[in-house]
C-alpha cells in the first residue's frame, strides 16, 4: 500500500505550473519507488480569477486566496512555498512551520534575507526545511553539503551560480560579442530577466553564495556579508587579453576559510581570471557548477542546470519525497545552520593575483611611471604586454601581479588613474588559481 502525501502549494508561476505537471508525469514512478503516492491538495494564489495554461490540468485540486487553508489543514502533510520574493513568503512558511508542517521551498531571497526566523521556526517546532532548488536550480548541492559532506570539513567553495552572466560571458569568449550584444542575445532566448539588473549586478549569485556558506562554514551570512561586483563592464577586449594569458573570464562566487586567520572566511562575487584548464572553464552557457575543496574528500564538481521549470521543479519535488520519508512524530533533527560565528574578512584584506589593464599614452617613460606607483605599493608585477600602437594615440597595456592584497591594488590604481598619461579608468580583476 502506498503512503498518501498531500502537498499544499503556495504560488503557481512557472515553477509552481511546473511541480503540477511533473507530479502527473512522476507519480506513478515515484509510488514504485519510493512508495509514497504524493498528490496536490489545495494551492493558494494571489489571483483565483487569473485564466491559466489551459493544458494545465488542475483537476481535484483546490484553488484558493486563503493561505490559511492550507497552513491549518490537518490533512495537507507538507507545505511548498513557490512564490518568490521575501515577503509575504517568509511569512507563509513560517506560519507553516507553526503549524507542524515541514516546507519545501525554491525561495533563495526568502532564506537570504529572513534565514534567521526561518531556521528558528523551523527547529523551534522540530520540522524541516528544505530547499534545494533555491540554490543552483537541479544541482543537489544543498542535500550534498547538509548530509553528504557532513563527515568533512569545508575548506572552500567555488562556483559558477548564475546562469544569466555566464551566458553573457560565454558568447563574449567564444562568439566575440560585446556585453551589451551578449546580454540581448540572453534576454531573447529566455535567460536574462528583462530588467538583468539582480543577475549582472551578481546579487543573484551573491544570496546563492550566502546560503551555501551559511551551510559549508555553519555560520549566519547574508548577502551583505559577500563582496559583490557584477560583469556589467566587463569589455570584449579583457576576455581576449585574459585568453592570451591562458585564463577565461567568469563571474566567480567564492567562499573560503582565510588562510593564517582562525575563525574568518572571505565571501566574494566577482568577475574573475581562471585558467582556462580548470574544470570551472568548461562550465558554459547558462550552465552551472560548484567546485568544493573539503578538508579530507578534497577537489569534488557538482554540475548542472541552474535554473529552468523542469529542472527547478524536480529538485523541489525531490525535496518532497525527502520531506514525506521524514514524516513523523518525532522533532525533525534539524541542524540551524545559522549558529556558528565565523568571522567575515575585510575583502580589501583579500589577497590573489590581478589583472591590469591600463590605456595610456604610446611615449618614453610612461611604462617606469606605472611601475613605480605598483613599485611604490609594494604590488610586484608578474608578466606585462602592451599592444603594438596601430595609430597615434593611446595604446592597452595588461599586467599580472603576483599575489597583493586588494587594498594594494586600489590605492595603486588611484594613483595610477591621475597620471596625465593614463586615458581611461584602469581595468583590475582578480586571478583565482584555485591553489
Ligand atoms: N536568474 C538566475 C540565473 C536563475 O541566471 O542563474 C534563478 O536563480
Amino acid at each position: 500500500m502506498a503512503k498518501p502525501v498531500a502537498i499544499g502549494l503556495f504560488g503557481l508561476g512557472n515553477i509552481g505550473s511546473g511541480l503540477v505537471s511533473l507530479l502527473q508525469e512522476r507519480r506513478k514512478g515515484i509510488r514504485d519507488s519510493t512508495g509514497l503516492s504524493i498528490s496536490i491538495k489545495a494551492i493558494c494564489v494571489k489571483d483565483t480569477g487569473k485564466q491559466r495554461d489551459a493544458a494545465l490540468s488542475l483537476e481535484g485540486i483546490r484553488i484558493t486566496g486563503d493561505p490559511q487553508a492550507i497552513v491549518q489543514d490537518p490533512d495537507i502533510d507538507v507545505a511548498v512555498e513557490l512564490m518568490g520574493g521575501v515577503e509575504p513568503a517568509s511569512e507563509m512558511i513560517i506560519k507553516a512551520l507553526q503549524h507542524k508542517k515541514p516546507v519545501v521551498t525554491a525561495n533563495k531571497a526568502a532564506l537570504a534575507a529572513k534565514g534567521d526566523e526561518i531556521f528558528t521556526a523551523a527547529s523551534s517546532n522540530g520540522v524541516g526545511i528544505f530547499f534545494e532548488a533555491a540554490v543552483c536550480g537541479s544541482i543537489p548541492i544543498i542535500r550534498v553539503l547538509q548530509e553528504s559532506l557532513a563527515s568533512d570539513s569545508i575548506q572552500a567553495m567555488f562556483g559558477i551560480i548564475n546562469g544569466t552572466t555566464n551566458y553573457i560571458l560565454t558568447k563574449m569568449t567564444f562568439d566575440s560579442k560585446e556585453y551589451d550584444a551578449a546580454l540581448k542575445e540572453a534576454q531573447k532566448l529566455g535567460f536574462a530577466e528583462p530588467d538583468p539588473a539582480f543577475d549582472v549586478l551578481g546579487n543573484d549569485a551573491a544570496q546563492k553564495l550566502s546560503i551555501l556558506a551559511s551551510l559549508g562554514f555553519q555560520s549566519r551570512f547574508a548577502e551583505k556579508d559577500v563582496s559583490t561586483e557584477g560583469i556589467s563592464s566587463i569589455k570584449k577586449k579583457d576576455i581576449q587579453y585574459a585568453d592570451r594569458l591562458g585564463y577565461r573570464i567568469k563571474l566567480l562566487a567564492s567562499a573560503k576559510r582565510c588562510r593564517g586567520v582562525e575563525n574568518t572566511v572571505s565571501l566574494r562575487v566577482a568577475p574573475t581570471l581562471i585558467p582556462k584548464q580548470h574544470l570551472l572553464s568548461g562550465v558554459l552557457n547558462e550552465l552551472n557548477a560548484i567546485f568544493l575543496v573539503g578538508k579530507y574528500v578534497g577537489e569534488q564538481m557538482y554540475y548542472g542546470k541552474g535554473a529552468g521549470q523542469y529542472p527547478t521543479a524536480a529538485a523541489v519535488l525531490s525535496d518532497v519525497i525527502f520531506a514525506a520519508q521524514h514524516l513523523t512524530d518525532a522533532p525533525f533533527p534539524f541542524r540551524n545552520p545559522f549558529l556558528g560565528s565565523k568571522e567575515i574578512q575585510d575583502p580589501l584584506d583579500g589577497v590573489s593575483r590581478f589583472y591590469l589593464r591600463c590605456i595610456v599614452l604610446d611615449k618614453p617613460g610612461v611604462l617606469a611611471k606605472i611601475a613605480g606607483v605598483l613599485g611604490t605599493h609594494g604590488v610586484s608585477i608578474a608578466s606585462f604586454t602592451q599592444e603594438e600602437r596601430s595609430a597615434s594615440g593611446p595604446v592597452p597595456i595588461v599586467l599580472t601581479t603576483h599575489e597583493v592584497s586588494e587594498r594594494q591594488i586600489h590605492d595603486a590604481i588611484k594613483e595610477i588613474d591621475a597620471l596625465d598619461v593614463v586615458k581611461e579608468k584602469a581595468v583590475s580583476l582578480r586571478i583565482e588559481d584555485f591553489s
